[in-house]
């Protein structure tokens, strides 16, 4: 597998403790209503859904909603949001939470609400881990937010980069170089290379076994 360039950018226990409180508003909005149900988006939202709702007190049913719009190596959207229509559930009269790991261009969320909408949903409210500062192609309001980053691509915790990187721990940012493709790690300084090798652990190592990304 190529390596490249990134940086650290959330630790895994800045996001556990940020899914805690997450966790915490989230049961006070729907504590108690039969109506509650959860769609996470795949892959991407893997890790987090599973945290989120083991975190909650509340047990809503919950379906996984296989949904593409970036492809191979891509860093942006293809424009297209590809599955929705085929997802599995009834969703009459529920309030649903779609919980996906990134609001990026908006399209992807977009595309579920409505879909949901369509299939009788009376209420779709979002929660996503991370939140870009960048223009979106279409307005959509997320209710509960992880943390809000700058326009890098992410990987770590559920996201990936062409398939990579998804079960690390933390979340990391890819190194663009001049025309917006992630940088590999040859052009990496010797001093960057050492905070990579030391701040990185992979979903399930101890702090003693650590193991260098990609
Ligand atoms: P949107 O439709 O552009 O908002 O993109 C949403 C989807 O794109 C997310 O659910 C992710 O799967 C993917 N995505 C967007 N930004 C990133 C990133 O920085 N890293 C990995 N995946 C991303
Ligand atoms: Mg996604």
């Amino acid at each position: 597998m190529q390596k490249y360039r990134q940086t650290p950018l959330i630790p895994s226990a800045a996001i556990q403790a940020r899914i805690r409180d997450l966790a915490h508003e989230i049961d006070a909005e729907y504590s108690g209503d039969d109506s509650f149900a959860v769609v996470g988006l795949m892959n991407g939202s893997l890790f987090f859904m599973a945290d989120l709702l083991q975190a909650m007190k509340t047990q809503p049913p919950f379906e996984c909603w296989r949904v593409t719009s970036y492809h191979g190596t891509a860093t942006t959207t293809s424009g297209t949001v590809q599955g929705v229509s085929s997802c599995h559930g009834t969703f009459e009269g529920k309030r649903v939470l779609v919980v996906d790991d990134v609001l990026d261009s908006g399209l992807t969320l977009h595309a579920v609400k409505n879909e949901l909408l369509k299939r009788g949903a009376k209420q779709v409210k979002i929660c996503v881990l991370l939140r870009k500062k960048i223009r979106r192609q279409v307005q959509v309001k997320a209710h509960w937010i992880g943390f809000d980053i700058g326009k890098e691509f992410v990987v770590g915790y559920g996201l990936d980069y062409d398939g990579h990187f998804r079960q690390y721990r933390d979340i990391f940012a890819l190194h663009p170089g001049d025309d917006g493709v992630p940088t590999l790690e040859s052009s990496t300084t010797n001093s960057q290379n050492k905070k990579l090798k030391t701040s990185d652990t992979r979903r399930g190592n101890t702090g003693n076994k650590r193991k260098k990304l990609c």
